[in-house]
């Protein structure tokens, strides 16, 4: 179906034609004055200058065209040669007709789907997830939500952080404490036991201890780099241990993933890129493109235009050990090699965007990734505490994500049970669904780049731009359709009838904006802008209610239309909340 602009854009673009004029100056925007008009059209100033007349000639022109075409209730020229257009109540209440009528409120899959990937996630193994992870999965989840219901094939990679001296400590640590375990012994042949030698709890507690202790003591801190160094080079007894403590890392991850409703096509980590690099390297050689620059291997990626210095993208370290890129290339590699995606998307922090231009320049140039596959990195900012300094807990540490998500869930809790009328088990399933909108729902609202403040209690309110608010009011069409149905209501078949007054009609523009606004958050890779949408829906929804008595409404049919119109602007929300992916309770 149709995008509701392209509607109008046609027709005018037709005025401008019938009366001589070039039809593609006839393009049409959403109007920025909304007290004036619905949309708008500047195409007479345009075509002025082209034909030598005054623009409100032009505009009067074209207006006087348009009058006689039903889908407008008016269009008027205004000076100095604005086009101010409002649709037909009648023409309105046709296009939502269609929107629910049609699959997936209107939005058809696109006719080329690409195969698209998404690194997001990249937690690192053995180490507890932390607020910083948090926007990587939340957005990430979102893109992919988003790309999906385009039509296209995302494939969400986890990116695993697997692979260097994290593993090279941990074993140490281990060895320490529990020498006697077989993974330790070189001479010990037999099969590995099948359980982990750990738990996750002491595994999450064994890394910041071994991590501490290397930043004192240089003995201990060889003896993890000869361990690393081991375990990259094949040592059996620690590559067995290495497979469980991702094992059990992997386990634990997915659990909070869970929590947070982020799931993963590919569990790949930096390790599995690993067995690429010996050729790609030797490739990269032989075709001249890496060369020795004080005993380090390196590509130079900078190019004629680049206003500022990019350093060359190292390869090897002067040891002959890989590095973050040479995994980020490696993995590449088999990217290309096992799945030939149309785009690669990155969603990590924005700190990292200079090291993802020497990557993705290093991979086009020594030809990893071919021109026809696109690479985009979408940088987010960092997540700040009310005293806008990256999120800490109170004693200052690092928090941990389920921490987190634990005190969110507490003070929704408390919320909840304030003026409840639901037992205590239900209050605390409530809160968990709705903690999760007001931690997704505040970090996604904002443009990914920026940093922003994660502001538990302007967040977790129930009005305002928050998830919450979203969800109440999702919840409050739930429970005037339940009211509806007791009473005997039916609304099957019933149309949405044209808008009886402005309230109705705004609301009727907003759900036709619906396909609009999930096609700019997929063009520009923005589900901030699916919360714009949703809060600006919701919010004329809210007016619409306050000024409307849909229960009191005495003939049936009008109301049947209330219903109607209720039960689609419920659905549109349910699917923006979908992409940006919370749900929404029964009550709360
Ligand atoms: N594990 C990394 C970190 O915690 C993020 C990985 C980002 N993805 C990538 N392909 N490098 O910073």
């Amino acid at each position: 179906m149709k995008e509701v602009l392209c509607f109008i854009e046609q027709e005018v673009m037709e005025a401008f034609e019938a009366r001589g004029y070039d039809r593609s100056v006839g393009r049409v925007s959403v109007s920025n004055r909304p007290d004036l008009c619905e949309f708008q059209c500047n195409g007479a100033l345009a075509a002025a200058k082209r034909y030598h007349k005054p623009p409100m000639e032009i505009a009067g022109d074209v207006a006087e065209e348009l009058k006689g075409r039903r889908i407008f209730a008016e269009a008027e020229a205004c000076p100095p040669g604005f086009l101010n257009l409002t649709l037909s109540a009648e023409f309105l209440a046709e296009y939502v007709n269609a929107m629910q009528a049609a699959p997936n409120l209107g939005v058809e899959p696109v006719e080329k789907p690409k195969r698209i990937m998404i690194d997001y996630g990249g937690p690192n193994v053995a180490k507890p997830l932390h607020v910083g992870h948090l926007r990587s999965a939340i957005i990430g989840e979102s893109i992919k939500r988003i790309g999906r219901f385009m039509g296209h094939e995302m494939i969400g990679d986890v990116h695993l952080g697997d692979w260097g001296l994290q593993m090279g400590l941990i074993i140490t640590e281990l060895r320490l404490r529990r020498p006697q375990l077989p993974y330790f012994d070189e001479n010990y042949t037999g099969p590995y036991p099948e359980e982990a030698p750990f738990t996750i709890g002491e595994l999450e507690e064994i890394y910041p201890t071994a991590s501490a202790k290397s930043k004192t003591d240089d003995a201990y801190k060889e003896s993890a780099m000869a361990a690393t160094y081991e375990l990259q080079h094949g040592r059996r007894g620690y590559q067995a241990l290495l497979a469980q403590i991702l094992a059990v890392s992997v386990a634990d991850l997915k659990k909070n993933y869970e929590d947070l409703k982020v799931s993963f096509e590919l569990w790949k980590g930096e390790s599995d890129a690993q067995p690429y690099i010996p050729d790609m390297v030797e490739k990269m050689k032989e075709d001249g493109y890496a060369y020795l620059s004080e005993g380090a291997l390196v590509v130079d990626v900078k190019e004629e235009t680049d206003t500022k210095e990019i350093p060359p993208c190292m390869i090897l370290k002067s040891d002959g050990a890989s590095l973050y890129n040479t995994t980020d290339l490696a993995t590449l590699v088999w990217r290309m090699r096992d799945y030939r995606p149309d785009k690669i998307i990155y969603v990590v922090d924005k700190r990292q965007e200079l090291y993802f231009t020497q990557v993705f320049r290093c991979a086009r140039k020594t030809g990893i990734v071919p021109k026809e596959t696109e690479l985009e990195f979408v940088g987010f900012g960092t997540m700040n505490g009310k005293d806008g300094k990256p999120f800490k807990t109170r004693e200052g540490g690092v928090m941990k994500l389920s921490d987190l998500v634990r005190r969110i869930n507490d003070q929704m809790y408390e919320k909840i049970m304030e003026n409840a009328t639901m037992t205590e088990e239900e209050a605390r399933a409530t809160a968990k669904v709705v903690a999760l909108s007001a931690i997704k729902y505040g970090d996604l609202s904002n443009q990914a780049s920026k940093d922003y403040i994660f502001d538990v209690d302007r967040f977790t309110s129930f009005e305002g731009n928050t998830g919450p608010y979203i969800l109440y009011t999702i919840v409050r069409m739930k429970s005037i359709l339940t009211k509806y149905a007791q009473q005997g209501g039916s609304a099957d078949g019933a149309a949405i009838l044209p808008a009886g007054d402005p309230a109705e009609k705004a609301l009727m523009l907003a759900l036709a904006g619906f396909q609009g606004a999930v096609r700019e958050a997929y063009e520009e890779t923005a589900p901030h802008k699916i919360c714009a949408y949703c809060y600006a829906l919701a919010d004329s929804f809210n007016r619409f209610y306050h000024g409307t008595k849909i229960m009191a409404q005495e003939d049936k049919n009008v109301q049947a239309g209330y219903i109607r119109l209720l039960e689609l602007t419920k659905e549109t929300l349910e699917c923006c909340i979908a992409l940006l992916g919370f749900e929404a309770p029964e009550r709360m």
